[in-house]
């Protein structure tokens, strides 16, 4: 068997740039994406995709209904595939054994169940979602309980690494594909069978053979792994402000030691994004469930570092405009938890403004990706409030920088978008109340210009 028809179950942050690109990549096949979300898929089929991604825009122009189709008939799409990917969501329990830690498994569990019911011929299934170590082996147990006659399943671990903002250029040169399989015959034939389709663009050099339980492991270590260096620069931001050292001459010193390496290094604000804190918590709670304290203590850390600087910043913000934003206006410049994505999930954008609104400050909004509606329904969240009304008349979203800054007392930037440096700040400072601050949550801007130009600025890890 070649595959010639895959189905993608989840069309989202990842499994919608994944599977354009291997449309792009493999003509000869017939990719579907489906989704229970009708308005994503919608959307996936509209001119306005649901995900902003640079490049993804001319790939999806180009491959839809060629080889690339977006649906949301999951029932006919498993049954015509050889290999199906899961990709759906893998989010941090909210109720019951593990609530606040431990991954919630449901979405993945009904692709099992469904895939099982309807499929009429073998299949190869792909965990692309990023899973606890051997939820291959659920998935297996509730496939092989309810399939038809006949009807085989091979189960394959292959977690995404790619990376929100950059994920078209992560996928085309991907550091390394990841496959691990069942250590049987019929295991190593379903991992050639999926290899084969990432050979029409990757080399073989970068496919990476592992058993399942490895494979599984590796997406949560190298998530650990991230975030870790992300903390560990953080932590000695703490320190530099203490003893007027800075953190970006600290980072590039030791950047330039060929075992450390220079990526990952720079201070900021704290981490966001959907992955980090949520596979965190999975391995924490997976350490604790093995009954690894240690492990999980270690692990643990990293997050308790980033709540931590996120609370530093957003402090940091208060003391300097006196000890009190009551009433003040402060424009925030970036509310996705990254540039170049227009994700704001787990965004310390939204830490900050919390805490600022808890305050009683009245909030002037920008980011060039974000819709107006997302941010509303992220700072009307009942994690992020009780009285959503008051919130709603406490934020103004702005679609121009200008206008966001005119009138406030403080710019605080909480995401790091390239067109932030490059904005005319004598222009910016002429309309602000006075003293004017900013607070560079990103280290993206010049400072000493900015203190010619009156601005009182505050950054991290530096004093
Ligand atoms: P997402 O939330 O953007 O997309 C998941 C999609 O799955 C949603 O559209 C949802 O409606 C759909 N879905 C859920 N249950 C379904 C079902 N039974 N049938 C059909 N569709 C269903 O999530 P995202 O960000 O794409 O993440 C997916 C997985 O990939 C997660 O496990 C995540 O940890 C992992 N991952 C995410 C990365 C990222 O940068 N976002 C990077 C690498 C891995």
């Amino acid at each position: 068997m070649a595959v010639t028809k895959i189905c993608c179950i989840g069309a989202g942050y990842v499994g919608g740039p994944t599977c354009s690109v291997i449309a792009m990549q493999c003509p000869h096949i017939k990719v579907t994406v489906v989704d229970i979300s009708a308005h994503r898929i919608y959307q996936w089929n509209s001119e306005k995709l649901p995900i902003y991604e640079p490049g993804l825009d001319d790939i999806v122009k180009k491959q839809r209904n060629v080889n690339l189709f977006f649906s949301t008939n999951i029932e006919e799409a498993i049954q015509e595939a050889d290999l199906i990917f899961i990709s759906v969501n893998t989010p941090t329990k909210t109720f019951g054994v593990g609530k606040g830690r431990a991954a919630d498994l449901t979405y993945v569990e009904n692709c099992a169940r469904t895939i099982a019911q309807v499929s009429t011929s073998d299949k190869i299934v792909v965990e692309k979602s990023t899973v606890p170590v051997r939820a291959a082996e659920s998935i297996l147990k509730i496939l092989s309980a309810n399939h038809k006659p006949n009807v085989k399943f091979q189960v394959l671990s292959n977690p995404e690494f790619l990376s929100e903002g950059v994920a078209v250029e992560n996928l085309l040169n991907a550091d390394r594909v990841l496959i691990g399989h069942e250590e049987t015959a019929d295991g190593l034939w379903a991992f050639k069978e999926l290899s084969k389709v990432y050979l029409n663009w990757i080399p073989e050099g970068k496919i990476l053979r592992t058993n399942t339980w490895s494979s599984e492991l590796t997406k949560l270590a190298a998530n650990a792994f991230l975030a870790q260096r992300i903390s560990s620069i953080n932590s000695m931001s703490v320190i530099c402000e203490a003893t007027g050292a800075d953190v970006s001459e600290v980072a590039k010193g030791i950047g330039l030691d060929s075992r450390i390496g220079p990526k990952f290094l720079q201070a900021s604000v704290g981490f966001g994004g959907s992955c980090f804190q949520k596979d965190l918590l999975n391995l924490v709670y997976i350490c604790e469930c093995l009954n690894l304290p240690q492990v999980a203590v270690y692990w643990q850390q990293v997050l308790d570092m980033n709540v931590y600087q996120k609370s530093r910043f957003s402090n940091k913000v208060i003391e300097s405009l006196f000890n009190t934003v009551t009433n003040k206006k402060i424009t925030m410049f970036g509310f996705a938890f990254k540039k170049d994505t227009g994700d704001t999930r787990e965004s310390p954008a939204i830490h900050v403004a919390k805490t600022l609104l808890d305050e009683g400050a009245k909030l002037n909004i920008y980011d060039p990706k974000v819709e107006p509606e997302q941010i509303k329904k992220d700072l009307t969240h009942p994690y992020v409030t009780d009285n959503p009304e008051k919130v709603i008349e406490s934020i103004e979203i702005h679609n121009n920088p200008y206008t966001a800054a005119a009138s406030t007392h403080a710019i605080v930037i909480c995401t790091e978008w390239d067109e932030f440096v490059n904005l005319d700040y004598e222009k910016i400072y002429e309309y602000m109340i006075k003293p004017a601050f900013i607070f560079d949550g990103r280290k993206i801007l010049n400072h000493e210009i900015l203190a010619k130009i009156g601005f009182q600025v505050h950054t991290i890890g530096k004093r």
